[in-house]
C-alpha cells in the first residue's frame, strides 16, 4: 500500500493493474467527479459501451462480463441462482463481480433486481404489502422504514440496485400493474417516494445503501383502457399534472436511477422520446443520475422484433444511459458501436452516459467494496422485518363496511373459507419468487388463516374449508377470504369484467346459506366490481396484497389493531365506469379516502381547501364558472356557488363537479360569485376569491377580482385554559368605499369555536366563520378600519386562521 501511494505521488502513468491503488480513479480520497474524469480518460469505446449494457444473469457468464466489459447484470422477475438463498445470491454476485474486476480497469459491475415489495425474488425474504396497500396507510414514514428493511435484505445478497419504487399513478384499475401504484392521485406516490430514502439511506454508500429506481417514466399508469405498455393520451399539461409530480419529488430525494416506461405518450414510445428524457427529465428537472431502459424496451421503438441500429441510436440519443438488453446484449453492443463509428451517436452522449453511471458506482462505494456484504444476510426474513411487515399490513387494511360482525371475538366459533385464506402465494401476488407470482407455499410466511388461528388460540374455535363446505348455523361468523390470484404485467389486465369469479361467489353463497354473518376479506390488487354483492355481506375489508405477514390482517379483524387504512383509489360501482377517479364526478361505491373504524366513527373535522382559480367563460347571457378542485381527506361532497349582492350573499347553486353555469345575465349588470367546498361531514372550506361576470356584448371579458388584496387584517388572541378572546382589526385597503362588509375565515383546528362576538353578526359552520357588519359600522370608506372580536373556546391548540376575505376579496394579514 505504501508503495502504491508513493508511486501515485510521482505522477507516473502506470498500466493499470487490477487491485492496485495506484491511479486517481482508485483513490477514495479524491472527489467523485475527479475519479470519474480520470477513469473516463482511460476507457476505450468498447469499455464505455460495456458500461451502458445490462445483461440478464441467466444469459451471461462471468467470462462474458470480463470479455465484453459489461457494466451491469440484472435478475429478471423470478430469475434466481440455485440455491435461492442469501448465500446462493451472494456467491453468484461475487462470481460476476470477479468477472468485472478482472478487466484491465477493474470497473465493478452493478447488479439490479426488482425488490418491489421486499427482496421478492429470494425465497425466505420478508414480503411487504404491494404499493397499493402502502398507499392505503398514508404513512410515508412507514414506507421509508420498509425501504430500509428491504435494502438490508438486498444488501445481504450482494445486489446493489432495486428497480423500485414504481411511482406510477394508476388511473384505470383495469391495468394489471395497478397494485404497483401507491394510488390514483399524484400526491400519494409523491408522499410515498419516502421509500427512496429508505432504500438509498441518507447518502449513497452508507450502511446497506441500495440504489433506487423511480419507474416507469412517464405516464405508465395513464394508458387508454389501462392497457399495459399502452398509449397515454393526454395533453402535456395533464401529463405533467398527473404523472410527473412523484418523479420531481424522487429527484429531490436524490433517486439514483430512473427507468423508462414501455408505454407511449400520444403515440410515441417513451423509449425514443428525447423531449421527455433529455429536455424535461435531465435538463428541466435537473436529474443527474442515470436513465435505464426497461426490459427490451428499446426494441419496441419501431414495433418490429429485434434491435436495429436506428432504434439503438434513437434511444441513446433520446437520453437513455443504460440499456436493459437481457439476452440481446451482444447485438446491442455491436449496434451501438456501429452507430458511434458512423457518427450517428456522438461520443459526447456516450461520455455523458458513462459519467452518470460511473458517478453512481463511485458514490455507492462499489470500487472500495465490490463484493457482497454478507454481514446483512441474517436480516433476510428476520423477525424484526416481519414485525415491520405485519405493522404495514395492519395499517393497510381498509374497512369498507361493517354491519356489526367485526371486530371478531376470540371466544367465538369462526368459520374461515376462500382460496386466499390459507395461501401465501395468493396473498403475496405477482413479483413474488416468480415474475407473475404463483399460488401455494412459494415462500415462508403466515397466511391469513394462520393469523386468525394464532389470535384465537384456545379461546374459541376456528374451522377452515377451502370452498365453505361443512359450515352450519352453529358458527357465530364466517370469514370469506377471496379476491384475485397472482398476476403481473400484461397478464393482469382486465379489459372486460372485474368481478369475483364463480369459485369465489360460490364459496360466499355456501357460507351465507348457513345463516351466519359473513365477513368478506378481499385479497386483490385493485378494487373489484362487487356492488351487487356487498348488500349481502355483513362486513367487508380490503386487504390488498399483504405479502407474507397475514397476521397483520388478523390483527385488524380482531381489533388487536384498529382499522385505519383509507382508500388510495376510488372504488367503482361498476366496471363500466373505468376509468373512475376522485373528482371526475362519477358516483363511487366507496370514494377515494374512504375507510371506516370500529369505534364510534371518528368525527371528520378537517375542512376541504378553498377552491382556487375561479374563472368565468361568458357566452351570451350565460357564463360557465370553473375552478380548481379543493382537496379533502375524504373527498369533497359538493361545491356551493354563492352570489354576492351588496353585503349579503345567497346560494346560487350546488354542484359535485368544479363547474356551474350561471344564466340570465343582463347586459350592463355585473354580478359577483364565489365558491365554497363542503365534505360529507358538512365541513366547509374558506371561500374562493370572487369572479365578476357580465353579459357578453357589453363587457365580454369577465373582470376577475381574485388576487387583488383590498383589505388588511390583524388578528390577536388572548388565551387561557380552553378559552380565548380574539381582537380583529379590518382595514379597507382598496380604493372604493364599502357600504356593508362580510369578513370570512376558517379556523385551522376543528376544536376552535366562536362562543360570543361583538361589533358584527357572527356565525360559524364547521370551521368556517363569518362576521357581517353591525348596523352601525357597515360603512367602511377606503383606508378606514373597523375593530371587532369574539370570545371562543378551543381544544388542543389555538392556531390563528391563515387567510381572510372581505366581501370575497383576499386580505393581507399582519
Ligand atoms: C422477466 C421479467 C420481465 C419480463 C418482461 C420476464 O421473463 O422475468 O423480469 O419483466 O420478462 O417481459
Ligand atoms: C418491468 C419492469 C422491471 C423489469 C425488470 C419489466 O418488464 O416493466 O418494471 O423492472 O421488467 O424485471
Amino acid at each position: 500500500m505504501a508503495t502504491a501511494v508513493a508511486l501515485a505521488a510521482t505522477g507516473l502513468t502506470l498500466a493499470p493493474v487490477a487491485g492496485a491503488s495506484t491511479l486517481p480513479y482508485q483513490d477514495p480520497a479524491l472527489p467523485v467527479a475527479q475519479r470519474v474524469a480520470d477513469l473516463l480518460s482511460r476507457m476505450s469505446l468498447d469499455e464505455k459501451i460495456g458500461q451502458m449494457t445490462q445483461a440478464e444473469r441467466a444469459k451471461v457468464s462471468p467470462a462474458d462480463v470480463t470479455a465484453y466489459r459489461l457494466g451491469s447484470i440484472l435478475s429478471g422477475g423470478g430469475s434466481a441462482p440455485a440455491p435461492n438463498t442469501a448465500a446462493g445470491w451472494a456467491d453468484m454476485y461475487d462470481t460476476f463481480q470477479r468477472g468485472a474486476l478482472a478487466t484491465p480497469l477493474g470497473i465493478p459491475m452493478i447488479y439490479g433486481s426488482d425488490a418491489v415489495h421486499g427482496h421478492n425474488n429470494v425465497v425466505g425474504a420478508t414480503i411487504f404489502p404491494h404499493n397499493i396497500g402502502l398507499g392505503a396507510t398514508r404513512d410515508p414514514g412507514l414506507a421509508e422504514r420498509i425501504g430500509r428493511a428491504t435494502a438490508e435484505e438486498v444488501t445481504g445478497t450482494g445486489v446493489d440496485w432495486t428497480f423500485s419504487p414504481c411511482l406510477c399513478v394508476a388511473r384505470n384499475d383495469r391495468w394489471g400493474r395497478t397494485y404497483e401504484s401507491f394510488g390514483e392521485k399524484p400526491e400519494l406516490a409523491t408522499q410515498m417516494s419516502s421509500i427512496v430514502t429508505g432504500y438509498q439511506g441518507t447518502t449513497l454508500g452508507g450502511p446497506a445503501s441500495v440504489l433506487a429506481t423511480a419507474k416507469h417514466y412517464l405516464g405508465d399508469g395513464g394508458t387508454t383502457n389501462g392497457t399495459d405498455q399502452g398509449n397515454t393520451q393526454l395533453s402535456e399539461a395533464e401529463l405533467r399534472a398527473i404523472h410527473l409530480p412523484p418523479f420531481v419529488e424522487a429527484i429531490r430525494k436524490g433517486v439514483g436511477s430512473i427507468m423508462i416506461s414501455y408505454s407511449s405518450w400520444n403515440g410515441q414510445k417513451l423509449h425514443g422520446n428525447r423531449y421527455l428524457i433529455t429536455d424535461l427529465l435531465k435538463n428541466e428537472l435537473g436529474f443527474t443520475g442515470f436513465v435505464v431502459s426497461d426490459w427490451n424496451g428499446i426494441d419496441q421503438i419501431d414495433g418490429a422484433p429485434g434491435f436495429t441500429g436506428a432504434e439503438v441510436a434513437q434511444a441513446i440519443n433520446a437520453g437513455i444511459d443504460m440499456v436493459m438488453a437481457p439476452d440481446g446484449w451482444q447485438s446491442f453492443i455491436t449496434l451501438l458501436r456501429g452507430e458511434v463509428q458512423a457518427g450517428r451517436v456522438p461520443m459526447s452522449r456516450i461520455d455523458d452516459a458513462n459519467r452518470r453511471i460511473l458517478t453512481k458506482k463511485f458514490e455507492l462505494g462499489l470500487f472500495e467494496r465490490p463484493l457482497a456484504d454478507r454481514s446483512y444476510a441474517g436480516t433476510l426474513g428476520s423477525a424484526a422485518h416481519r414485525e415491520l411487515a405485519r405493522e404495514a399490513v395492519a395499517k393497510s387494511q381498509v374497512l369498507l363496511k361493517n354491519g356489526g360482525a367485526l371486530p371478531l371475538r376470540t371466544n367465538s366459533r369462526i368459520f374461515v373459507a376462500g382460496r386466499n385464506a390459507d395461501n401465501i402465494g395468493n396473498q403475496s401476488g405477482g413479483w413474488t419468487v416468480s415474475w407473475q407470482g404463483g399460488s401455494g407455499n412459494t415462500t415462508p410466511g403466515t397466511t391469513i388463516l394462520q393469523g386468525i388461528r394464532n389470535t384465537v388460540g384456545s379461546a374459541g374455535t376456528v374451522t377452515y374449508s377451502l370452498n365453505g363446505s361443512g359450515i352450519d348455523s352453529s358458527y357465530d361468523v364466517a370469514v370469506a377470504v377471496v379476491g384475485e390470484t397472482p398476476y403481473a404485467e400484461g397478464q393482469g389486465d382486465r379489459p372486460t369484467g372485474m368481478g369475483l369469479d364463480a369459485t369465489d361467489l360460490n364459496t360466499i353463497t355456501t357460507l351465507r346459506a348457513a345463516g351466519v354473518p359473513v365477513v368478506v376479506v378481499l385479497v386483490s390488487g385493485r378494487p373489484l366490481d362487487i356492488a351487487a354483492q356487498v348488500p349481502n355481506w355483513n362486513s367487508l375489508v380490503a386487504a390488498w396484497l399483504p405479502g407474507t405477514e397475514g397476521q397483520g390482517v388478523a390483527d385488524v379483524l380482531f381489533a388487536v389493531r384498529q382499522p385505519t387504512g383509507k382508500l388510495p383509489v376510488t372504488w367503482m360501482q361498476s366496471a363500466s365506469q373505468q376509468p373512475i377517479n376522485d373528482g371526475d364526478g362519477k358516483p363511487a361505491l366507496f370514494p377515494y379516502g374512504y375507510g371506516l373504524s370500529y369505534g364510534s366513527p371518528a368525527p371528520d373535522t378537517t375542512a376541504p381547501t378553498a377552491p382556487t382559480n375561479l374563472r368565468a367563460t361568458v357566452n351570451g347571457t350565460s357564463a360557465t364558472l370553473t375552478w380548481s378542485p379543493s382537496t379533502d381527506e375524504v373527498g369533497v361532497r359538493e361545491y356551493v356557488v354563492h352570489e354576492l349582492a351588496g353585503t349579503s350573499d345567497t346560494v346560487y347553486g350546488r354542484t359535485a363537479t368544479p363547474s356551474l353555469t350561471v344564466t340570465g345575465l343582463v347586459p350592463g349588470v355585473s354580478r359577483q360569485f364565489f365558491v365554497v367546498a363542503a365534505d360529507a361531514a358538512g365541513n366547509t372550506s374558506p371561500a374562493s376569491t370572487t369572479v365578476v361576470v357580465q353579459a357578453a356584448g357589453v363587457d365580454p371579458t369577465p373582470t376577475p377580482t381574485q388576487g387583488t388584496a383590498t383589505c388588511q387584517v390583524s388578528y390577536a388572541t388572548n388565551d387561557w385554559g380552553a378559552g380565548f378572546s380574539a381582537t380583529i382589526t379590518v382595514r379597507n385597503s382598496g380604493t372604493a368605499a364599502l357600504s356593508g362588509w362580510t369578513l370570512r375565515f376558517a379556523f385551522p383546528d376543528a376544536g376552535q369555536r366562536v362562543t360570543q362576538g361583538w361589533s358584527a353578526t357572527w356565525s360559524q359552520s364547521g370551521t368556517a366563520v363569518t362576521a357581517t357588519n353591525a348596523a352601525w359600522n357597515g360603512s367602511l370608506p377606503a383606508g378606514a378600519s373597523v375593530g371587532l372580536g369574539f370570545n371562543g373556546t378551543y381544544s388542543g391548540t389555538n392556531p390563528r386562521p391563515a387567510s381572510f376575505t372581505l366581501n370575497g376579496a383576499p386580505c393581507t394579514t399582519g
